[in-house]
């Protein structure tokens, strides 16, 4: 099976980091929000990250004009009826995406093959919601997606070998490096990236040091690209407490209960870079 249109759903963060990789590949990309307004609003991101590489001088006007031509945005989950491929990047939210993957398995053609970008929601249950399981998959990418090298090709049990194999090859063609795990919470990079986020915050919590220097010791001391507290400012703080949380009630491992103070700043809204306060402050 060739894959040559691809759909998207969701298009914030990572939607809209996966539908333009998709598209900077060349495939037509159909982008699925909630409703209008945010349909409008993800293609509008989208849109603004193309005139920033042009401004950069890293795309002409002639190629942006291209790539957004390429991406369409509806609320119609209907309109994905011809994606051979399927992304879902909505919300961490199980039964959500359950429904969603019910809803895929009755209209995306019969061949597609049905991916989540889930960090810690079970593929096996969406596979089994889909009523099409050998074509459902887990295909994890990190943020910021168009920078990030990593794709994480989860399979459950029920995954057909083939749908794997023409997965990971489109994960090739948009440039990105597979790696092949089984559909277990958190992955491969999250199984062992949350811990070490939420140790850190356990750090600043017991007073040993400022977050400034753990940040700096992580990067200078460990050649990290991030301190802990700026990724997760970049992650987000209830992203970050939404997957520790499905983690812990996993594996029920202390290590992985999100401490105290996380928890506190998602409820004060101190998500980080996306509400321009986080561990740190940020200009709009
Ligand atoms: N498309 C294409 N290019 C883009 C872009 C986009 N949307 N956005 C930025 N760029 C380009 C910039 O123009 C810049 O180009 P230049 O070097 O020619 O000027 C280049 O990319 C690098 O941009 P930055 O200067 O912002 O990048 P840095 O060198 O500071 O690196 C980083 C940024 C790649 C984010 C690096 O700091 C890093 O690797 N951090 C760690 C990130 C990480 O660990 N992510 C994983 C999080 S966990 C996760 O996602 C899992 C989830 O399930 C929770």
């Amino acid at each position: 099976m060739t894959i040559k249109n691809v759909g998207v759903i969701g298009c914030g963060l990572m939607g809209s980091g996966i539908a333009q990789v998709a598209a900077q590949a060349g495939f037509p990309v159909t982008v699925v929000e909630a409703n209008d307004e945010l349909a409008k609003r993800g293609l509008d991101r989208l849109r603004e990250t193309f005139e920033a590489l042009r401004v950069k001088g890293k795309l002409d006007a002639k190629a942006k004009d291209a790539l957004l031509a390429r991406i369409a945005g509806t609320s119609r989950l209907e309109e994905l009826k011809g994606c051979e491929l399927v992304v879902e990047a909505m919300t961490e939210n199980q039964q959500l995406k359950n429904e969603t993957f019910a809803k895929l398995g009755r209209i995306a053609p019969p061949h597609a093959i049905l991916a989540t970008n889930t960090s810690s929601c079970n593929v096996t249950a969406m596979a089994a919601a889909s009523k099409r399981p050998g074509q459902v998959l887990g295909l994890h990418f990190f943020n910021p997606v168009p920078l990030m090298k990593l794709v994480e090709v989860a399979r459950t049990i029920l995954t057909d070998e083939g749908v794997v194999t023409t997965a990971t090859e489109w994960v090739r063609t948009v440039g990105k490096t597979p790696v092949q795990t089984k559909d277990s919470t958190a992955f491969i990079v999250n199984r062992l990236l949350v811990p070490y986020l939420l140790d850190a915050v356990r750090l600043y919590e017991s007073g040993l040091a400022a977050l400034e220097d753990i940040d700096t010791a992580m990067k200078l001391g460990c050649g990290y690209p991030m301190g802990p507290f700026t990724l997760l400012d970049l992650v987000g703080l209830d992203t970050t407490m939404y997957v520790a949380e499905v983690m812990f009630e996993e594996f029920r491992e202390p290590r992985y209960a999100p401490p105290p103070l996380l928890k506190r700043m998602v409820m004060a809204g101190r998500l980080g870079r996306k509400t321009g306060r986080g561990f740190y402050t940020y200009n709009a």
